[in-house]
């Protein structure tokens, strides 16, 4: 049984050889792995972009080398038939099962075939797991990902995977994260990337993201928060405030409507306008109450009309903006080593030469971590404490500075506060006015959105006031400005 091709389709006679019959197999089998991917990817609950890679990228790449071998195998063949004078068709492939070498043949083709669709299923479901974790998102685009993966690590967040926040629930970020996915990887692999990365609408994280595992309704109440300060005189005096923020609640069925989580209400809406992409300056805020009443503030130089601008909805990034990459100030950062007594407090003025030698100009982080060690060795030269000081200056610059990617603090503003950037005060600045004039959002008093319980340095510290101390400042006239007119996070303020 030699099987003749018919007359009818010399066409497909033409593939009928063991090299385009091997890139079949490639086609079928690289079929299936797209198959599998996607249902995986789908049905699973929780997935990556990164998947998105392998799904559309590089699995279409084996199908189209599949194709490309059948394609050679035809023209192998052709190039047979046409040197075959009489021009009549000589199929490579002729199975005659009667042929004991031919039922060899069939036989390892057949168990290769199944044992490649085997193998494909089986990488398929790992690969699929190895783009899950957390190593894979931070240490696949190494560099441009850096400052987000080490950050990730130091936060609240830790344990969460990457991909929980930054693939939506719903099926339309899904599919939108794959493209993203994608478009990231030509980012890298042009490798001119220079960042620093910012967070357009590109990545579809909203409310609905923090919501899967934190519950909107939830009562929180009252958290009391100790911030440890050092001054930057030679004897680096501690100056601590303790406040009782008043988180609150937004659901009546589990606590008063009130407090700072009163904007997540569920019954009330704040929507507003930012002029500028990191969304630091806020002049029109609108709200709508749980009666329907609208009221709207605005600043008095603000006089456009507001359907021309994007209005966005407040949710829960518009206050923890940081919730997992917080690029910590360095004065932030040098305050809690020293209060940890990772810094020594006993060296003369080390608040302010830790701060000045983390916001020196640095084009690299190895250039920065030699010339830390530098400068701290120079000064500190002989005191016992100067190499454990080095190690913790040097290892908050490696977890919280990034040259190589413009990435630090003030390019990433958190907006759950109001000392080194706007934060709160973007909108309630005493300047956002009612259209009728009767109501602003204002900040005189200090107690409001929490309570100050102590203050001061050390003895002073100790008073506790439930009712809540006025606030009293280290140094005077600070009163007509804003915190972060003076404050920035560093030295320079
Ligand atoms: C708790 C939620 C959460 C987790 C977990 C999380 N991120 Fe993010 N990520 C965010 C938010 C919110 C932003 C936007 C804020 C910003 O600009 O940093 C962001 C921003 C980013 C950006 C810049 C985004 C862009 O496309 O411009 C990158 C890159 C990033 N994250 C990577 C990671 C990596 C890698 C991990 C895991 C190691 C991770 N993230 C884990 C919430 C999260
Ligand atoms: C996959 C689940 C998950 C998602 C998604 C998630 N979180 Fe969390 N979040 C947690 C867990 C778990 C903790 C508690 C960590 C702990 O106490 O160890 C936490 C803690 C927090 C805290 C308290 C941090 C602190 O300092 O104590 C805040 C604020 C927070 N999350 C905000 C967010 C925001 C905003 C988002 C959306 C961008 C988000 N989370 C998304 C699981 C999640
Ligand atoms: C108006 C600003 C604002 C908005 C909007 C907001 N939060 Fe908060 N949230 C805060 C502040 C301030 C705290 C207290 C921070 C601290 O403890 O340092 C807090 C605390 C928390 C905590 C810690 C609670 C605890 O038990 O300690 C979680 C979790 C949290 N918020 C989740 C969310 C989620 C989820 C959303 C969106 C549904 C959201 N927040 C919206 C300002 C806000
Ligand atoms: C986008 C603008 C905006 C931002 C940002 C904002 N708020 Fe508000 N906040 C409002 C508006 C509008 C009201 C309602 C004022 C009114 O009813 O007169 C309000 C009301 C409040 C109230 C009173 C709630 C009550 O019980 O009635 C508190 C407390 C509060 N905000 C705290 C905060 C804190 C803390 C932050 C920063 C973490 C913050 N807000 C950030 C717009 C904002
Ligand atoms: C709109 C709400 C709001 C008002 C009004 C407000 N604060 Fe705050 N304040 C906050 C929040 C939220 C934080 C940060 C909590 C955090 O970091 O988790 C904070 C933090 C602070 C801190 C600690 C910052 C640090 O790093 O040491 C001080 C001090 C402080 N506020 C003082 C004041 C003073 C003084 C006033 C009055 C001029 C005031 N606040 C008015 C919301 C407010
Ligand atoms: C006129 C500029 C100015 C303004 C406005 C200002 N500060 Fe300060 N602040 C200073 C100076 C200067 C110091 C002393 C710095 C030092 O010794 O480290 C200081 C120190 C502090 C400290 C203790 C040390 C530290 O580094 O954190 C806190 C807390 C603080 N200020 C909070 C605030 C808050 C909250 C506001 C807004 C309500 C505010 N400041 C407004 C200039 C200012």
């Amino acid at each position: 049984m030699n099987p003749q091709p018919s007359p009818k389709s010399p066409f497909r006679s033409f593939f009928r050889n063991w090299i385009s019959f091997a890139g079949i197999i490639i086609v079928l089998a690289s079929i299936l792995a797209f198959l599998l991917l996607i249902t995986l990817d789908y049905f699973a609950e929780d997935d990556s972009p990164y998947l998105g890679v392998l799904t559309y990228l590089i699995v279409p790449a084996t199908l189209f080398f599949g194709l490309f071998v059948v394609f050679v195998g035809f023209l192998l063949q052709r190039r047979q038939m046409a040197r075959s004078k009489t021009g009549e068709i000589s199929p490579i492939l002729s199975i005659d099962l009667n042929r004991p070498r031919d039922r060899r043949m069939l036989g390892a083709f057949l168990f290769l075939s199944l044992f490649l669709f085997l193998v494909t299923a089986i990488a398929s479901y790992q690969t699929y797991h190895i783009t899950k974790t957390v190593q894979f998102c931070g240490e696949t685009c190494h560099e441009i990902m850096k400052p987000q993966y080490i950050t990730a690590q130091h936060s609240p967040h830790a344990r969460v995977e990457c991909t929980a926040c930054h693939v939506g629930p719903e099926a339309v970020s899904y599919v939108k994260s794959k493209f993203n996915g994608l478009r990231q990887v030509y980012v890298a692999l042009k490798g001119d990337f220079k960042g620093p990365i910012v967070a357009h609408d590109k990545i579809q994280i909203n409310q609905k993201t923090c919501e899967q595992c934190h519950w909107p309704d939830r009562y929180v109440g009252n958290r009391d928060r100790t911030f440890n300060h050092f001054l930057d005189d030679d004897d680096n005096t501690p100056y601590s405030v303790r406040l009782s923020l008043k988180v609150g609640g937004g659901d009546p069925t589990h606590g008063p409507v009130g407090g700072i989580h009163w904007h997540m209400n569920v019954n009330n809406k704040v929507e507003y306008i930012a002029t500028d992409e990191m969304r630091q300056k806020i002049p029109w805020i609108r709200l709508t109450d749980a009666s329907g009443k609208v009221t709207e503030f605005r600043t008095a130089g603000f006089k456009d009309d507001p359907q021309q601008h994007t209005i966005h909805t407040m949710d829960c990034m518009d206050c923890h903006s940081r919730p997992a990459h917080h690029f910590r100030a360095p004065n932030d950062a040098v305050d809690l080593a020293m209060s940890a007594g990772r810094i020594s407090t006993k060296l003369p003025a080390i608040k302010k030469a830790a701060v000045n030698s983390l916001t020196k100009e640095y084009k690299t982080q190895a250039e920065a971590l030699q010339a830390i060690a530098a400068t701290l060795r120079e000064k500190y030269s002989g005191h016992a404490d100067v190499e454990a000081t080095i190690k913790e200056v040097q290892h908050i610059y490696s977890i919280y500075f990034f040259p190589e990617m413009n990435t630090h603090w003030k390019l990433r503003p958190n907006n759950i506060g109001h000392k080194d950037s706007p934060g709160c005060f973007r909108c309630h600045d005493n300047e956002h006015v009612s259209t009728d004039g009767m109501r602003t959002l204002g900040n005189k008093d200090c107690n409001q959105c929490h309570t100050i319980l102590a203050e001061g340095r050390g003895e002073e510290f100790e008073k506790l006031s439930s009712a809540g101390l006025t606030f009293m400042h280290p140094e005077e006239g600070w009163d007509d400005l804003n915190c972060y007119d003076c404050h920035n996070g560093s030295m320079d303020d």
